[in-house]
C-alpha cells in the first residue's frame, strides 16, 4: 500500500427528512446564500423544505448555476454576496451546483498575490485557495461525490478546469434519497455510471496489495450493478431502499476513502471533460464511451487487475485469462447500455472526422501523460478515442 494521509471532515446527514437538520448545522447568526441551478428544486418540494428549516435564518438567494457550471454565472454570485455580506454558502443541487457553490465560496474570499487579485487564477493559474466561505450541501443528484470532497469542475470557453481545496470541502452534506425520485431517467443512469467509473478510476490500475481499498471499491461496483437497473425499472423505481444504497455508493465512491494508499487513473475523466467541452455531452455519457476503450487499449498494464475485477466483481472464473478479460469488459458495457447512457463515439453521433479536434484539446490543456503510469501520451488518447468509435 502507498503512504497517504486521509481526513474527510464533512458530517453526512443521511435519511428521509434530513433536511430540517439544517437548521441546527447553520448557525443563526450567519448571513445564507442559498445557490441553486435550473429550478428542479422547486418542482420536487426540496425548496420549501429548504425555506422551512431557514425560517429563523437570514438567507438570500442565487439561481441558474446550469449543468457544467460556468465561470460567468459563478462570478456573478459575487455581487450578491458583496451587496448582501454573506458569509455561509449553502448548495442545493446536483454536482455542478455543489461545485458552482465552491468556486463562488472560494472567489469571494480570494485575495491573490502582489501581482493580481483575479478569482481566475484560482482555475486558470491554479493558484492555491487560501480561504473560502463555510459551505454545506443539500444533494438532490447522486453522482459526483461532490457533497464531501474538496474538487470542482468549472467550465470557461468550452474548456473544463478543476479546482481542488480542502478549504470548499462543504461542512455538512444532507443525503436525502427521497430527493431522487424525481430525477429523469438519463439522469439516473448518469448519476450511477458516473460514481460507478470514479470507482474503477481508483481501482483498475495495478496491485498495491491494498485489500481494504479494493474490496470497498469491489463492494460499491457490486452495489452500483445491482441496484442500478432497479432505479430505472418500472416495479421498483420509486423503491427508496434502492435510492438510498445508490446515493451512499456515489458518496463513499469519490469521499476519498476507497483512493487512499492505492494508484489512481483518471484517464476516462480527462478525455471525457474533452467531449463535454468540444461537444457538451452530460459528462457520465462521455465516461461510459471512454472507460471501454481505456479498458481495451490498455489491458496488457491493468492485466492484474482486470482479472481480479473479472472474477471479483463478475464472478468469471471460466476460461483462459484474455477470455475473462473480453467477458468482464463486455459485461461493464452491458451494464452501461441498461443504465441508457452511450457506449460509442458513433452512439452520439460523431466520428472518427472528430476525433484531431480532441487530441488537439488534450494537448492544449497539457493532458499529454495520462493514466496511473504517465505513459496516456497523446498518441495513446488518439488510439483510445479511435477504439471507442
Ligand atoms: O439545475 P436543476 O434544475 O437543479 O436540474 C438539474 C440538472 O439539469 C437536474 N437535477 C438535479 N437534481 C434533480 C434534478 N432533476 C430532478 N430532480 C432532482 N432531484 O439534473 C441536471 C444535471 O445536474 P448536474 O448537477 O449537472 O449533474 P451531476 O450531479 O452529474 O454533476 C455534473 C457536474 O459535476 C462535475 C462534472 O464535470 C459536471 O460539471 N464533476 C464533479 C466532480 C467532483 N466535484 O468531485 C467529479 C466528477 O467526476 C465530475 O467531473
Ligand atoms: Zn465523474
Amino acid at each position: 500500500m502507498l503512504n497517504f494521509n486521509f481526513q474527510n471532515p464533512t458530517k453526512i446527514n443521511f435519511g428521509e427528512g434530513q433536511i430540517e437538520v439544517i437548521s441546527k448545522e447553520i448557525p443563526l447568526t450567519a448571513r445564507v446564500l442559498i445557490v441553486y441551478g435550473g429550478g428542479s428544486i422547486k418542482g420536487n418540494g426540496v425548496y420549501q423544505q429548504v425555506i422551512d428549516a431557514l425560517a429563523k435564518h437570514t438567507w438570500f438567494e442565487f439561481s441558474g448555476i446550469e449543468p457544467n457550471p460556468k465561470y460567468d454565472t459563478l462570478m456573478k454570485a459575487q455581487e450578491i454576496i458583496k451587496a448582501e455580506n454573506i458569509d455561509y454558502i449553502l448548495a442545493v443541487g446536483g454536482g455542478s451546483v455543489v461545485d458552482g457553490a465552491k468556486f463562488i465560496a472560494a472567489a469571494a474570499l480570494y485575495e491573490g498575490n502582489d501581482e493580481s487579485n483575479d478569482p481566475w487564477d484560482i482555475l486558470a493559474k491554479q493558484q492555491p485557495v487560501t480561504k473560502a466561505l463555510p459551505l454545506g450541501a443539500i444533494l438532490t443528484l447522486p453522482a459526483t461525490g461532490s457533497e464531501s470532497n474538496g474538487n470542482s469542475v468549472v467550465t470557461r470557453d468550452g474548456t473544463k478546469i478543476p479546482f481542488s481545496s480542502p478549504l470548499v470541502r462543504p461542512l455538512f452534506a444532507v443525503l436525502d434519497p427521497t430527493v431522487t425520485l424525481s430525477l429523469s431517467d438519463d439522469q439516473i443512469g448518469n448519476g450511477v455510471v458516473d460514481a460507478f467509473v470514479h470507482t474503477i478510476e481508483q481501482y483498475l490500475t495495478y496491485s498495491v496489495n491494498g485489500k481494504v481499498q479494493d474490496r470497498f471499491s469491489e463492494g460499491l461496483l457490486q452495489t452500483l450493478i445491482e441496484e442500478g437497473p432497479k432505479a430505472l425499472a418500472a416495479e421498483t423505481k420509486d423503491d427508496l431502499e434502492v435510492r438510498a444504497n445508490i446515493m451512499w455508493s456515489a458518496t463513499m465512491a469519490l469521499n476519498g476513502l476507497i483512493g487512499a494508499g492505492v494508484p489512481q487513473d483518471w484517464s476516462t475523466h480527462m478525455i471525457g471533460h474533452e467531449l463535454t467541452g468540444a461537444f457538451g455531452i452530460d459528462h457520465a455519457r462521455t465516461l461510459s464511451i471512454v472507460l471501454p476503450a481505456v479498458m481495451k487499449v490498455k489491458r496488457e498494464q491493468k492485466r492484474g487487475k482486470l482479472l481480479q475485477y473479472a472474477e471479483r466483481v463478475w464472478h468469471i472464473t471460466d476460461g483462459d485469462e484474455d477470455a475473462r478479460i473480453d467477458k468482464a469488459i463486455a459485461l461493464t458495457e452491458d451494464f452501461f447500455v441498461k443504465m441508457g447512457v452511450p457506449v460509442r463515439l458513433s452512439d452520439i453521433d460523431l466520428g472518427s472526422k472528430d476525433i484531431d479536434l480532441l487530441v488537439d484539446r488534450l494537448e492544449q490543456h497539457g493532458m499529454t501523460a495520462l493514466g496511473e503510469q504517465g505513459d496516456i501520451t497523446l498518441d495513446v488518447s488518439r488510439e483510445i478515442l479511435t477504439k471507442a468509435l
